[in-house]
C-alpha cells in the first residue's frame, strides 16, 4: 500500500476489508429486492459517490441510480447545522422502493432530515444503507445496512474528505488532528 500520507495516523479499514463488506451488502440487497421490480438508489453527494459506484455493480437486482446532495449550514466539529437540498432527484418517487446510500453517519442529522424529506414523497419503500456509522444523537433514524461502526474520529478516504483532500484514498484512516 505504500507510505501513509503525513496528516493521516493509521488505516482503519484495509481496501479488501472495504471491499468485502460491500460485497457482502451487494448480496444482502440483491437477496432483500429480488422481487421488488427494481431498487431506486439514491447517493448523497460527495461522499458516496465510490460507496455507490462499488456496490451497484455487484448488484444483481434491477436498479436506477440517483443523486442528492445537501448541505449542512453551520456546520462544525460540534454542532451538525441546518441541512437543505442543494441537488435534488432526477424524478419523483412515489411508489418506488428507494435505498438511500451514504458514506457515513456522524450526528445522524443529515439522515434523519432526508429519511423524513423522502418520506413525505410516499416511496413504496424507504431504506437506509450507510457505509460508516459514527456515535449518532440520540435520532431515531434507521440503519437498514450498515458496513461498519468506527470510532469517533475524523476518517478519511473510500469518498470522504478532508476539506476535499483524500476522497480517492482505496482505503479508510484516521486523520491527524492538531
Ligand atoms: C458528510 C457525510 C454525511 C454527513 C454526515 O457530508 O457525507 O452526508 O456529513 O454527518 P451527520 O450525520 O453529522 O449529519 P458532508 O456535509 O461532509 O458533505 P460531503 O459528503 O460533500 O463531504
Amino acid at each position: 500500500m505504500g507510505e501513509l500520507p503525513s496528516d493521516l495516523v493509521r488505516v482503519v479499514l484495509s481496501a479488501e476489508t472495504i471491499h468485502n463488506r460491500v460485497c457482502e451488502i451487494a448480496d444482502q440487497l440483491s437477496e432483500d429486492y429480488a422481487d421488488k421490480g427494481g431498487i431506486y438508489i439514491i447517493g448523497i453527494l460527495k461522499g458516496a459517490f465510490i460507496f455507490l459506484a462499488d456496490l451497484t455493480r455487484q448488484l444483481t437486482v434491477p436498479h436506477v441510480v440517483d443523486f442528492m446532495a445537501l448541505s449542512s449550514y453551520g456546520k462544525t466539529d460540534t454542532f451538525s447545522g441546518a441541512v437543505r437540498i442543494i441537488m435534488d432527484l432526477r424524478e419523483p418517487i412515489e411508489g418506488r422502493h428507494v435505498l438511500i446510500v451514504e458514506d457515513i453517519v456522524d450526528s445522524g442529522h443529515t439522515l434523519d432530515y432526508l429519511y423524513r424529506t423522502l418520506t413525505g414523497r410516499k416511496p413504496a419503500s424507504l431504506r437506509t444503507c450507510v457505509l460508516l456509522e459514527k456515535k449518532r444523537d440520540s435520532l431515531d433514524v434507521p440503519i437498514h445496512y450498515l458496513g461498519f461502526e468506527i470510532k469517533d474520529v475524523w476518517v478519511v478516504g473510500y469518498g470522504l474528505d478532508f476539506a476535499d483532500a483524500y476522497r480517492t484514498l482505496p482505503y479508510i484512516a484516521e486523520l491527524k488532528r492538531d
